[in-house]
């Protein structure tokens, strides 16, 4: 009997590597290794060879089977392996509690508005926003903000590439207009909401900021109107201790107009770094709504009064928690943000 046994060995390697569980390694085992098998074949062909061949026969038997056993015994000990390797895995463990999710909150900005606006709707204000891209008269002609005016220079502004008289809102006071032209009185109105000026930036200033303006129209409303409100919004916001004191001022849309300082919260007024050793910290301008602002609006000059008033958001949050540096509000650092 003359066969291939190399010709075998490669069928059974190309077998072996098929193998795929350990059901089937044990099939490909009774089949060459099995009572039947080819290996039992190849024994019991060996008495019938001429005597001569059986010794060499033989040991070629006896080394393909040794070879194969070891081939079986890899293949098996692979199989452990993988098993072996899957239970080295970290198990899943559903009862493990998950990782908490730090919860946010508002950022102290949008806090600071929201307490300022609760503050004036409890007194019967609406809250109203107006757009940030504005027209060039709602935010200085409608305002009495005349064109050529040097007043324009401290509320002049980012203008719109390709948009005729388009520009970013200086300040809140354009939906003042916007408001006027749109509603009659009685009206009580805030308006929250982001300013862009061209100013370079530093501690206290940037290119853009959040302002809450303020307004009141009415028959026969007076300046102690403004004062009492004024002074009720800065005693909850600053405390009850606080003094207030109204400076003259100059706004184009207001007359009489007034710059409000409360009495310093570091120092009481005694005077101290924060203050510039004044006593006093300004917080806000204000005044009359002028004649000329209700005829712009269509309202004629005498018809009703009413009051403004406007403060920037950040600068009463930087007094209110003591911050000296405008562009930690928009760093957008959790160390920061996180105290508030
Ligand atoms: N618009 C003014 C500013 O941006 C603030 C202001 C509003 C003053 C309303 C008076 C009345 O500086």
């Amino acid at each position: 009997m003359h066969m291939d046994l190399n010709a075998i060995q490669t069928q059974i390697s190309a077998e072996l590597s098929q193998v795929a569980s350990k059901q089937e390694l044990e099939n490909l085992r009774v089949k060459y290794l099995g009572r039947k098998g080819l290996l039992a074949d190849l024994t019991s062909a060996i008495p019938g060879l001429p005597p001569e061949q059986r010794g060499a026969f033989g040991k070629e038997v006896n080394a393909f089977k040794g070879r194969l056993l070891v081939w079986l015994a890899e293949k098996e000990k692979s199989f452990g392996q993988a098993a072996h390797n899957l239970e080295k895995q970290p198990k899943v463990d559903i009862g493990m509690p998950g990782i908490a999710q730090e919860l946010g909150h508002r950022h102290p900005i949008t806090q600071i508005i929201a307490q300022i606006c609760s503050i004036f709707t409890r007194m019967g204000f609406a809250v109203v926003f107006g757009p940030e891209v504005e027209t060039e008269y709602n935010n200085f002609t409608g305002l009495n903000i005349p064109l050529e005016h040097p007043s324009r220079d401290a509320f002049d502004t980012f203008y719109l590439k390709d948009r005729a008289r388009q520009l970013l809102r200086s300040h809140t006071s354009p939906v003042q207009v916007r408001v006027m032209k749109a509603y009659k009185p009685p009206l009580a109105v805030v308006v929250p909401g982001r300013v862009y000026r061209p100013d370079a930036v530093d501690a206290s200033h940037l290119f853009m900021f959040h302002q809450i303006e303020g307004f009141l129209v009415d028959k026969n409303i007076r300046f102690s109107d403004l004062k009492g409100m004024l002074e009720f919004f800065a005693r909850s916001v600053f405390g009850q201790k606080i003094k207030m004191r109204f400076r003259p001022h100059f706004f184009p849309f207001t007359e009489p107009s007034v710059e409000v300082d409360i009495s310093c919260i570091m120092c009481q007024g005694a005077g101290c770094s924060v203050c510039g050793h004044k006593g006093w910290l300004e917080i806000l301008g204000a005044g009359m709504i002028h004649p000329n602002v209700f005829t712009q609006v269509g309202y004629g000059p005498k018809a009703y009064t009413g009051f403004a008033f406007g403060m920037g958001i950040e600068r009463i949050a930087m007094l209110k928690y003591g911050i000296n540096d405008i562009r930690l509000f928009f760093g957008n650092d959790l160390r920061f943000l996180k105290q508030f």
